[in-house]
């Protein structure tokens, strides 16, 4: 008997350490250690054993019962995590990427579809005189026009030309800059015609759900022999339909402002109601901001001869256009500018 049961014990081993499945693996537990399996068996006989071997023998069935056990322990364990780490074949995970912030994509959209007309896009200084944010634009220190812009000023001694320095409230600063530049490229090249795109952060002391202290406009100049309103109309229009969908219209409404003249302000129809009139709109129309034909004195400050050539002008705000996009409709800017991951991943 004391040979059977090593034999057992060798054999159950090497069993065990073949097995490939789990479910084989219990199959062998079952024929081993079952109730009715061959330890149990074997504990049975030592009944017809005679006293003084049943101790011996008793000891060694345990043995054999203990190494089978710690056998089928080390394989369950082993088969069962192999696959999840060793599967060499899977597919890695993914580092996630993220994207362009929704305003840079806005941005990019709008580049793409004024470069589409011929404007190139230039940059302009976020912080600027007073001379290019008001007085060139036709707005003399102290005028009342310039309250219509709650400025930041910085605090550094006034420049005799060009006053203080403040940071932009407008795009507008870029225009008589972009004449002046042009105005200074090599002989045969200086002037006209001009066909800019100026898209900047601007500052203003506001702070509500539709607007913030911080926020970004583009601004269109186009300056040119025999520029008229039906161009600024044209151009409105254009970027109505590239922006919002063929149906989408533009509209212009009598304004004032100091660099232009005529002024006016810009709707586009809404989205979302298809210009009919809905709980958002309230008329069928957003007023996005401003255009006109640009003022006489602008040109002059710039260098360029009003009589020879006219120009138009638009400064709209980035997150005011985008917010209108259909299916957007977002009332509400601030988590536009937010740490909101659950939020801005939307785009
Ligand atoms: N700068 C004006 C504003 O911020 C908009 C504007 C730009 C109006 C160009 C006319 C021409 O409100």
């Amino acid at each position: 008997m004391h040979e059977q049961i090593l034999n057992l014990k060798n054999e159950a081993v090497a069993l065990i350490s073949q097995a490939e499945t789990n479910q084989e693996i219990e199959h062998i537990r079952q024929d081993l250690l079952g109730r009715k399996g061959k330890i149990n068996q074997l504990l049975k006989d030592i009944a017809k054993l005679k006293p003084e071997e049943k101790k011996e023998i008793g000891r060694l069935i345990n043995d054999t019962k203990v190494a089978i056990k710690h056998a089928l322990k080390s394989t369950i364990t082993t088969s069962k995590t192999t696959p999840s780490w060793l599967d060499v074949t899977q597919p890695g995970t993914k580092p996630s990427i993220g994207h362009l912030h929704p305003l840079s994509l806005a941005i990019e959209e709008i580049t793409r579809i004024f470069e589409g007309i011929g404007f190139t896009r230039v940059r302009y200084p976020e912080i600027d005189w007073d001379y290019y944010v008001f007085e060139s634009l036709n707005m003399p220190p102290d005028h009342p026009a310039r309250d219509e812009w709650e400025t930041f000023f910085i605090d550094t001694p006034k420049n005799k030309k060009m006053g203080e320095i403040v940071l932009t409230t407008h795009t507008s600063n870029g225009q008589v800059r972009e004449m002046e530049r042009i105005g200074n490229l090599p002989a045969g090249k200086a002037g006209p015609p001009i066909r800019m795109l100026n898209i900047a952060k601007c500052y203003r002391r506001q702070q509500d759900i539709t607007h913030t202290a911080m926020f970004h406009q583009f601004e269109g100049l186009v300056i040119d022999k025999n520029i008229n309103i039906q161009h600024l109309k044209g151009t409105l229009d254009y970027f109505a339909r590239k922006f919002y969908g063929q149906e989408a219209k533009s509209r212009i409404r009598p304004f004032m402002f100091k660099f232009t003249e005529p002024s006016f302000e810009v709707d586009f129809s809404c989205t979302h109601c298809k210009g009919k009139g809905c709980r958002s709109c309230k008329s069928g129309w957003h007023e996005v901001g401003g255009a006109g034909m640009v003022h006489p004195n602008v040109l002059r400050y710039g260098g360029i001869d009003p009589n020879t050539y006219t120009g138009f002008a638009f400064g709209w705000g980035v997150e005011r256009v985008y917010t209108l996009k259909p299916g957007l409709q977002l009332n509400d800017i601030r988590p536009l500018y937010s740490n909101n991951l659950d939020f801005l991943e939307q785009f």
